[in-house]
């Protein structure tokens, strides 16, 4: 049993609220940095004041004190769970745990949208394997206490056999073989994903680019 997360990656905060209430049952919704930038922080009140977990997913990879300050504001606007880079280092992702209090803070580890060739321009190295990176800097995200950390379903068994069972693993990039990949990489089904232990799973486009995102909707809650 996992979570399901949708990605309200819709152009205006109408937008998103029209969806989140005609998915009913809705329990976590994704706000990105497009929605936030440009409807503010009062999108993520009133999903909130509907009952649905925000996941403000900006990726914070920042200097430690920014980035704590910027975790301290995610905690004061009521959001259920933020993501850190951890590519910003052991430093950063410690400062932003100790401005956490009880907010839950994942780390991504490799982006769904890199490939290996990707990842190598952004490190320098060759990189012969994802999963060891992922493993490598999930490792560090555990160890600096955060709940958990962001990863493609490719990684997740190696993850979940290197961190154990307590860590959540949200896992983006969820498609069913054939459908659109759009800009993922690295995609795996909903099932799989579960089988493999992720905790909650990431569903932007095939819910809310569907032709009907309802029963798009549906389907994956039962698929979790
Ligand atoms: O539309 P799709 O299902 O591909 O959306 C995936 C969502 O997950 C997007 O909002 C994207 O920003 C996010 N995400 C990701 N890869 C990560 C972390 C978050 O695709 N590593």
């Amino acid at each position: 049993m996992a979570e399901l997360v949708v990605a309200l990656d819709v152009p205006s905060a109408r937008e998103a609220l029209d969806l989140a209430d005609r998915l009913r049952g809705l329990r976590w919704a994704k706000i990105g940095p497009a929605l936030l930038v440009r409807e503010g922080s009062a999108v993520v009140r009133e999903l909130a004041a509907r009952g649905v977990r925000v996941f403000l997913d900006l990726k914070w990879h920042d200097i430690p004190s920014t980035v704590a300050h910027a975790v301290t504001a995610a905690r004061e606007l009521g959001v259920a769970l933020a993501t850190v880079h951890c590519l910003g280092g052991r430093a950063m992702l410690e400062a932003a745990v100790a401005a956490a209090g009880d907010l839950p803070l994942v780390g991504v580890t490799v982006l769904t949208a890199h490939d290996a060739g990707g990842f190598e321009q952004v490190v320098g190295r060759g990189v012969p394997d994802l999963g060891f990176e992922a493993e490598r800097l999930g490792r560090m995200a555990c160890a600096a206490g955060l709940r958990g950390v962001v990863a493609s379903g490719a990684e997740l068994a190696i993850l979940r056999e290197a961190l154990g069972p307590d860590p959540w693993i949200v896992v983006p990039g969820i498609r069913l073989p054939g459908e659109p990949t759009g800009d993922q990489a690295r995609t795996v089904s909903a099932d799989e994903a579960v089988r493999r232990g992720a905790t909650h799973l990431v569903v932007g486009r095939p819910i809310i680019a569907a032709r009907d995102p309802v029963a798009a909707f549906r389907r994956l809650v039962e698929a979790v």
